[in-house]
């Protein structure tokens, strides 16, 4: 077997590999399948082999076309798997930063006309070619602290044209840039100015013109729902996943970010694939999570981003048996990060989550949380070539050593592309 791209010599190869076909949960967070001085042999965008350095070479051949990667020292992981993002937007939102620092809250900020409205407001006067080039630095961000691939939502449109204008975006951004964006819909963000005392007839948009529209347009693979007190309501977001699962979307929640509202319950049963925030989770809604297999991801960076106290309570979900998977949340409101590094500190030191589990919670475990558990998140022969080169000679540096990028090279699809 020929390898177009050989890495080897690495000192800690994290595989992420094991018998367990789906997310890790309790201690199998803790087993990063480290193989020491390994080697991983590529062929096209495929991995071919991984184990020790000497077994690889014994198993793969290369030429003078090949390119080798000497890792000597360093430490080898999966491309990160970010399940949670919201990267088109039009403008940044830094001066409602500043106004929280001085004492306002994000729920004011929003009633006073900030907030996801005022980006909505922002995002319907760009063309679908000004949001592209107004995304595509930020993807390069992404790629550059080792995201390979990401989720990526809708809602700043809020209308059918705006929806459908902002998930065209996300479609050409995944032909254009090397990261893979998965689509999510959400239309249900936020009730826009023009439906503000008919909330009803919103959502009846959403169920019967935007669903049926995206989906007709293959424009999107999950559906998400804000569920949220003021936003939509248990039952409403209830009546907008179901819509979208007849329609053959897979239902995801933000739910319990602000209040214990039921958003974790609301999961379970639709069967949600994940329920993201849950800084205010119940322990009956934990208990409901876990019945129906439902990812828990968690998004330290827009707690710490709003300078608020309550994390998620990440060591009782993960000591109760559900799988954990950590995001960025990358948005302009409240957590304005492209990093997943940063959120691994986070996670460790606010949530303390040990490095291990981070390390697992952001690669295997959110590849599952986006349906990619069969070809992303770990380095395994047959799955995709996204793979990670760190300047650290041991994992546990990756989120100790905060606010630095310690990535050395990324390489997506087998192409190194940083
Ligand atoms: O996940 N909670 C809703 N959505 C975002 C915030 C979006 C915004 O403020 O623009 C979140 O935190
Ligand atoms: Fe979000």
């Amino acid at each position: 077997m020929k390898a177009s791209l050989l890495i080897k010599n690495v000192r800690q190869l994290l595989t992420l590999s094991s018998n367990i076909k789906g997310p890790r949960i309790g201690k199998q967070m803790e087993d990063l399948g480290i193989i020491e001085n390994g080697a991983v042999a590529v062929k096209g965008e495929k991995i071919i082999a991984v184990g020790k350095t000497e077994e690889v070479l014994a198993k793969i051949k290369i030429d003078k076309n090949s390119k080798v990667i000497n890792a000597k020292g360093k430490v080898l992981s999966p491309g990160f798997v970010d399940p949670h993002t919201h990267p088109v937007f039009a403008r940044t939102r830094e001066e409602e930063f500043e106004l929280r620092i001085r004492g306002k809250s994000y729920k004011e900020i929003a009633q006073a006309g900030g907030g996801i409205k005022s980006s909505v407001r922002e995002l319907r006067k760009r063309t679908e070619e000004e949001l592209i080039e107004l995304t595509l630095p930020r993807l390069d961000n992404f790629l550059s602290y080792g995201t390979t691939t990401i989720e990526a939502k809708s809602g700043y449109g809020l209308s059918l044209e705006d929806e459908i204008k902002t998930l065209k975006v996300i479609k050409r951004l995944n032909k254009l840039h090397p990261i893979d964006l998965i689509p999510t819909f959400l239309g249900a963000h936020e009730v826009p100015d023009e439906y503000r005392d008919k909330k009803y007839k919103y959502i009846d948009l959403i169920v019967n013109k935007m669903i049926p529209e995206v989906v007709r347009r293959k424009l999107a693979v999950f559906c998400d729902v804000f569920c949220e007190e003021g936003v939509f309501d248990l039952k409403e977001s209830e009546k907008i996943l179901k819509a979208a699962k007849k329609f053959g979307l897979k239902p995801r929640i933000h739910a319990e970010q602000l209040s214990s509202f039921g958003g974790a319950e609301l999961a379970g049963k639709v069967k949600a694939i994940s329920a993201d925030h849950l800084e205010q989770v119940s322990d009956r809604g934990i208990e409901a999570m876990k019945k129906s297999k439902v990812i828990a991801i968690l998004l330290p960076g827009a707690t710490f981003g709003l300078g608020l106290k309550k994390y998620a309570p990440a060591r009782k979900m993960i000591e109760s048996g559900l799988p954990l998977a950590l995001a960025t949340d990358f948005n302009p409101g409240s957590s304005m990060t492209e990093s997943m590094p940063m959120i691994l500190s986070l996670a460790c030191v606010m949530m303390r989550m040990t490095p291990a589990e981070a390390i697992c919670a952001s690669t295997i475990n959110s590849a599952y949380a986006v349906d990619r558990g069969k070809d992303s998140g770990s380095l395994e022969v047959g799955k995709k070539a996204d793979i990670i080169l760190w300047d650290v000679r041991n994992y546990k540096e990756i989120p100790y050593h905060y606010g630095m990028n310690l990535v050395c090279k990324v390489i997506k699809d087998g192409k190194v592309v940083r």
